[in-house]
């Protein structure tokens, strides 16, 4: 007799989670019954792409477990929070909503308060909301998305917040129910967690040394996502040049991303992020013959100022960053290029701004997302000497015009252009449906919602700063 069988939770992962799905499910389904309706559950994601597949995951448990998924958060049973922390910003936003759910709280007792995320990685947050949000009713980290099932079922039997934070993890933990955004498209977790130590990240302290998975597990979770009718894959990771380094048998993101393209019925290929100093020849050259990964690379600048960069512990300068840029565009020159950049890192000057301002205007980003440097506790930089707030506000007002002048003069440029397009979603703009090119720019077009999930041929014909107003071609 198994585990199961004998109703002990099995020891082995995913079937213990599982087993607790299915003991969550009698209880929600108990619950559901005394209220007449259906529990719903709803979740809010911060950050990045990282924690957004993160969240599919959780949604794709809390609706097997029995809940209705929502975007209502006044009429929701279980509100959860995945955090992110790379910004000060972030983690002030989800102390404002914590507050906010305490009231909630008060009007239904029975409501769970679900915190996991970057966030809550770091020790300050976690005596904070021990001391502060006593209501909250679960709190896990980055390294047991996969738990939440055990944590939920361990909370129903108890009344005591359940707090399960892991320092860092060997274990990836796959195969559990998701519940995909798009039908048409999907993020794939190729590696997890960051060896770099940029000196004002602190996304290495959050999310763990780097693992990569293996690379038969990516091909066949792509391989049964095409078969439920996925199109399109987004390769996730920090870093995702340096995949596969740890590996029993190494293997490259190049030869990772030669087998990916393989898999028949896969139409597009894209991947984030790389870092500008494992970014390989050979990558350009399979882009550049590839018949599926995109014409877009997200690669962050971070600083045109080899000085900073050195600070920041980047390990490539200026001219280097430039000559990558310039052979990239030179191997494909219909390729958009997109960064991050901060400003206001500790230490730099008007000069070294200025040397920002100038890779901007030579590299000619397709688009740029722009950050005032945030002090995190525990990273190197939070040492240094730090730049006056007006200035970095200044500064960051200076560099979102040129990029968004320049972003809108390379938009301009494909304007005539028939380009295909994967349709996405109706458009905000009355009567039309939106999706995005290779080059990941958003179009807007004449099309019925039935085309949705579809590639179709679209003609550019007006460009407004970073987005299209197209026309379908039949
Ligand atoms: N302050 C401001 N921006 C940051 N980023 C990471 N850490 C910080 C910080 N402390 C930015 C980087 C990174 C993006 C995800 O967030 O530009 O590429
Ligand atoms: Fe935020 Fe970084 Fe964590 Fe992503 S990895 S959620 S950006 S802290």
């Amino acid at each position: 007799m198994n585990n199961i069988e004998n109703n002990m939770p099995p020891l082995q992962e995913p079937d213990r989670q599982l087993y607790f799905i299915e003991k969550c499910k009698e209880l929600v389904a108990k619950k559901s019954e005394e209220l007449g309706r259906p529990l719903r559950a709803v979740t809010h994601t911060l950050g990045c792409q990282m924690n957004a597949r993160d969240s599919e995951k959780l949604m794709g448990i809390l609706e097997k477990i029995g809940y209705e998924l929502t975007e209502d958060e006044d009429s929701a049973d279980f509100v959860i929070y995945n955090t992110c922390t790379v910004r000060d910003n972030a983690n002030q936003k989800v102390y404002g909503r914590l507050g906010y759910l305490k009231n909630y709280k008060k009007k239904n007792p029975d409501l769970m308060i679900a915190m996991c995320g970057c966030m809550m990685q770091e020790q300050v947050v976690i005596d904070k909301i021990k001391k502060s949000y006593r209501f909250v009713d679960l709190i896990f980290g980055t390294h047991n998305v996969f738990k939440l099932a055990e944590l939920l079922y361990e909370r129903l039997n108890s009344d005591t917040m359940i707090i399960d934070i892991w320092e860092g993890t060997n274990e990836i933990v796959e195969d559990l129910p998701v519940d995909r955004k798009y039908t048409f498209k999907s993020g794939v977790n190729i590696m997890y967690g960051c060896n770099n130590f940029c000196t004002y990240c602190i996304v290495p302290y959050v999310r763990g040394r780097e693992r990569s998975r293996n690379p038969e597990d990516i091909i066949n979770e792509i391989k049964r996502l095409v078969s439920e009718g996925v199109k399109e894959v987004m390769l996730l990771g920090q870093n995702v040049n340096s995949y596969g380094k740890n590996l029993e048998n190494p293997m490259s993101f190049v030869k990772l991303l030669e087998e990916v393209e393989k898999i028949e019925g896969l139409e597009r290929i894209r991947f984030m992020t790389s870092h500008p100093k494992d970014l390989s020849e050979e990558l350009i050259q399979v882009m550049k013959k590839s018949k599926k990964i995109c014409k877009h690379l997200h690669l962050p600048l971070q600083s045109g100022s080899s000085k900073v960069l050195k600070a920041m512990n980047r390990r490539y300068d200026k001219e280097r960053y430039l000559s990558l840029a310039s052979r990239i565009k030179e191997e494909i020159p219909d390729i958009a290029l997109t960064t991050d950049i901060i400003v206001g890192f500790p230490g730099e000057t008007e000069e070294d701004f200025e040397e920002t301002l100038d890779v901007v205007s030579k590299v000619r980003y397709d688009s740029a997302f722009t950050f005032i440097y945030s002090k995190r506790t525990g990273t190197p930089a939070a040492a240094m000497e730090q730049v006056p707030e007006e200035v970095s506000k200044d500064r960051f007002q200076r560099l979102l015009k040129l990029v968004q002048t320049i972003a809108a003069e390379e938009c301009n440029k494909r304007v005539g252009q028939v380009e295909e397009v994967l349709v996405e979603e109706k458009s905000s703009r009355e009567g039309m449906m939106s999706g995005r090119l290779s080059t990941n720019n958003i179009v807007h077009f004449d099309g019925g919602e039935d085309l949705i999930g579809q590639i179709v041929k679209v003609q550019l014909l007006e460009a407004k700063g970073f987005y299209y107003i197209g026309k379908l071609v039949k």
